[in-house]
């Protein structure tokens, strides 16, 4: 099962204690590691992280500059924790505008998590799903127009990663906020939403397991007529 979470909420945490919005995403990583931990236990084989979005450059400098220390701090941790937890991590998105240490740290990870395969985490930074969509959209294009046979190249921008993983089946969202916020447009034609009011530091695996629970009970028709064991085995052929 694919997991898409938006991990809203970590500037209010903060600013409801008094602190500086960077101690929100500080304690929001905790429940990162939190999360990735029990993601297995429910059923997740791939988890994809919302951390950045293409619109959040619009943040303090540095706001900005906090997170960027919490990715690498993340990607820094792969070989020692990640890979021993048997976590391949990746990142999708944008790249060309990440800090240069950052871009690397993410490449090592890459390199030293490829062949885990408990869980897959992809951290979504620089992220837009509009953008992604678009791009790959006009690399088709591009392709469909040039040499007869000649496959359209796909970057590591994002689609060609997302269709590679496929449809997301379930995104669950923190913070209160009812939207995608350009979070997996594409792959979420037919994902189950889960809207959470709780802050994203305060996210338990008990909530997690709870969105899981609230998702095995929904009832997904994929269109059809709606026999509930035959839209179950086309969920769980796709997983
Ligand atoms: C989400 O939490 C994290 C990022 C967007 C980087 P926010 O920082 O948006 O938290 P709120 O919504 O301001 O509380
Ligand atoms: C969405 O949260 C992006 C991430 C969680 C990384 P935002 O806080 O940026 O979304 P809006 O501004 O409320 O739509
Ligand atoms: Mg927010």
């Amino acid at each position: 099962m694919h997991v898409g979470i938006i991990m809203d909420g970590s500037g209010r945490w903060a600013e409801r204690r008094g602190l500086d919005r960077g101690a929100g995403h500080e304690a929001g990583a905790a429940a990162v590691d939190a999360t990735m931990l029990a993601a297995p236990g429910c059923g997740i084989g791939c988890l994809t992280l919302f951390a950045f979005s293409s619109a959040n450059w619009r943040r303090p400098t540095a706001e900005v500059a906090g997170l960027m220390r919490i990715f690498r701090r993340f990607f820094d941790r792969a070989a020692a924790t990640h890979r021993a937890r048997g976590v391949r991590v990746t990142a999708i998105g944008r790249r060309d505008r990440l800090p240069r240490g950052l871009v690397s740290a993410i490449e090592r990870a890459e390199r030293a998590t490829r062949h885990s395969q408990r869980l897959l985490v992809r951290v979504a930074l620089d992220y837009s799903s509009r953008a992604s969509i678009i791009e790959v959209a006009s690399e088709r294009l591009a392709g469909a127009s040039a040499a007869a046979g000649a496959r359209p190249q796909t970057t590591a921008i994002g689609l060609a990663d997302d269709t590679e993983t496929g449809d997301v089946d379930l995104i669950i969202r923190t913070g209160g906020e009812h939207r995608l916020s350009d979070f997996l447009l594409w792959e979420s034609a037919f994902a189950e939403l889960v809207f959470l009011d709780c802050l994203w530091p305060d996210f338990t695996p008990d909530d997690l397991a709870e969105a899981i629970a609230e998702f095995r009970r929904r009832h997904r028709r994929f269109g059809g007529v709606g026999h509930r064991r035959l839209a179950r085995a086309a969920a769980e052929s796709r997983s």
